[in-house]
């Protein structure tokens, strides 16, 4: 996912697209669906099916667990099921150990995911920091046998190679042998050892004579395909009749417009058939300040197999197509709340760099943070929980227990990202002082440059006062191509969780890719005198605006 600076911001000469404003009756709706398919930040997808179920992963930078796993049964409606990589087990800056040892960018970018029908297995695999290829392994899934249902993971660390797989994608061919379409520019097929956790060969197969990567490998109909992206506008389709090629070369889609304004192209992603054999392409599209979206549209495929996309009338990326699959195969919508009241954390949720198990923990009043690091600089923080943000505009309010803080900790609800801002309880001796600060800032190379700025302070919190609700309304419209608009976020308290006042500016948000995740609501405790204090996260809700 990374690439030329220059090549990328070429790509993104001011375009204009028309409103995406649609016009369906309720009849209709019921038998279309309408594009983004969920407007959260998942990118670098790739998708397959198992059975019933459509599977979706995502890459992850230095969130953890990584690398999520999402479910559909009807490629529209997807809810987040697991996590292929449960640590990041790359190395201790994961950790989150100090300001100047941390992984800000770095870790999950591209990677794969599939399953495998002969050991009953799912493969994650992906290259970690351009050094080292991780393979972590969920086996007994039991899904073969159960329309692609999977009742438990377990994922383990099963091997690391000493090379990386850029921006790889994995087939399991129909004999069973695992190929991995990984690089840029020259896009390599390796062959994998039949345990799938080494090398066996490897080969160029295709010198692109432009920048490409993110390789996505298929087998249909007998053809191997690789799909690529040329960064941040088209997707090709590569072809041969045999994995090592030769292969030739297609455009699938090259700066086409829609389906959102504002937004990037519809460019890299994968591809995927329902049980009737219907193909469907997901793509992303960058969508900042929200990150990057996936969108949908059916495929067709010619005679020689090359496939091409559904446009509309205008020749454009859809808005609404025909629903994909009829099922009464549900999932849970992504708003609601969560009370923490499961035994673990709903795979909704990411924490910033691997957290410090010793001080979180799930209980029937909710989750504890216990102040994990001493700091004033919330960047520097562990245990920091993060969530994405729904699009278009959503609030997140967390109910936060504020009773067990000390002298020195803040606590609080973030609009986190490299540009950031919180509204949040700073505890100074027996005191605890309502604030908005502003101004978090990382600087190109992830350094803090700034812990932040006390925009506005609320009343000091009588000493009775256990329980504050805080809420960042977000508005993640796409603000990134063809105009200058700013997005912002408002912040909120509320001491009896139905009366809300807002507290200091809004807050502009930075459009800017290069940290590559998206704007998150995050809930945070920090100290920054001595550990000891802890607040306990009573429930959090996501709900549209
Ligand atoms: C599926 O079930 C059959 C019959 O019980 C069994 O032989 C086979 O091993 C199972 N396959 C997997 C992948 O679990
Ligand atoms: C691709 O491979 C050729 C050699 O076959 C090499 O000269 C060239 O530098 C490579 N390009 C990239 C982008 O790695
Ligand atoms: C598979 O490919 C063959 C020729 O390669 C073609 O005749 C046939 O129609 C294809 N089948 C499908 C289902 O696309
Ligand atoms: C085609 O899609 C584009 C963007 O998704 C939209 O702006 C345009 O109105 C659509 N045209 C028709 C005829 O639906
Ligand atoms: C933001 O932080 C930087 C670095 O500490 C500081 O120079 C700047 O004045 C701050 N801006 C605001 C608006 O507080
Ligand atoms: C609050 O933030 C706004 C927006 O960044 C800024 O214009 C204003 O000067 C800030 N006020 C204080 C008191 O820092």
């Amino acid at each position: 996912m990374y690439f030329p600076r220059t090549l990328y911001l070429f790509s993104f000469i001011a375009l204009s697209f028309a409103s995406p404003l649609a016009t369906y009756n309720d009849a209709r709706q019921v038998n279309t669906f309408q594009n983004p398919v969920l407007w959260e930040d998942y990118p670098d997808l790739d998708v397959f099916r198992v059975g019933d179920v459509f599977y979706y992963s995502s890459s992850t930078f230095a969130f953890s667990p990584g690398a999520p796993v999402l479910k559909s049964y009807d490629l529209i409606n997807w809810t987040p099921v697991s996590h292929s990589v449960p640590n990041l087990n790359f190395g201790s800056k994961y950790n989150l150990n100090s300001a100047t040892d941390r992984a800000y960018v770095k870790g999950i970018w591209a990677s794969t995911l599939r399953y495998r029908e002969s050991d009953d297995t799912f493969y994650w695999i992906g290259c970690v920091e351009s050094s080292k290829t991780y393979i972590w392994t969920s086996s007994n899934a039991g899904a073969y046998n159960n329309s692609g249902e999977v009742n438990s993971w377990n994922w383990k660390a099963a091997a690391t190679l000493n090379k990386c797989y850029y921006d790889c994608g994995l087939l399991i061919d129909s004999d069973d042998t695992m190929y991995v379409a990984y690089g840029n520019t020259n896009i390599t097929v390796a062959q994998l050892s039949p345990d799938g956790t080494s090398e066996v060969r490897s080969q160029v197969v295709y010198k692109s004579p432009t920048y490409i990567e993110g390789s996505r490998m298929y087998k249909i109909n007998g053809t191997y395909y690789i799909f690529a992206t040329k960064p941040a506008s088209a997707e090709w389709v590569l072809k041969s009749a045999n994995p090592w090629g030769p292969y030739e070369q297609k455009v699938l889609v090259d700066s086409i417009a829609g389906p959102l304004p504002n937004a990037g192209y519809s460019h890299q992603g994968g591809i995927v058939n329902t049980k009737d054999n219907d193909w469907y392409y997901v793509a992303f599209m960058d969508s900042y300040p929200g990150g990057r979206i996936p969108v949908l549209a059916p495929l067709t495929l010619d005679s020689a197999g090359w496939p091409s996309l559904v446009k509309n009338s205008t020749g454009a990326w859809g808005y609404t197509y025909p629903l994909p699959v009829r099922t009464s195969k549900t999932v849970p919508p992504p708003t609601g709340v969560d009370t923490f009241s499961s035994p673990s954390l709903s795979h909704e949720w990411e924490w910033n760099h691997n957290p410090d198990a010793t001080k979180w923990s799930l209980s029937s009043s909710g989750l504890t943070l216990e102040t994990a690091t001493i700091t004033p600089d919330l960047f520097t923080a562990r245990n920091t929980l993060t969530h994405r943000i729904i699009g278009p505009k959503s609030a997140g309010t967390f109910k936060l227990d504020i009773s067990k803080m000390t002298d020195g900790d803040r606590a609080g609800a973030a609009l986190f990202r490299d540009v950031a801002a919180y509204i949040g309880v700073h505890k100074t001796g027996s005191s605890a002082q309502l604030v908005m600060v502003n101004n978090l800032t990382l600087d190109s190379s992830w350094a803090t440059k700034s812990t932040g700025t006390i925009n506005a302070t609320g009343p000091a919190l009588a000493d009775g006062v256990t329980t504050v609700w805080l809420r960042v309304e977000a508005d993640i419209t796409p603000a990134f191509s063809g105009t200058s608009a700013t997005r912002y976020t408002t912040f909120w308290y509320s001491l009896d969780g139905s009366v809300y006042k807002q507290l200091g500016e809004r807050f502009a948000m930075t459009n800017s890719y290069t940290f590559f995740t998206g704007y998150r609501f995050a809930v945070f405790n920090f100290a920054t005198r001595g550990l000891g204090g802890a607040v306990t996260v009573k429930a959090f809700e996501m709900e549209k605006v």
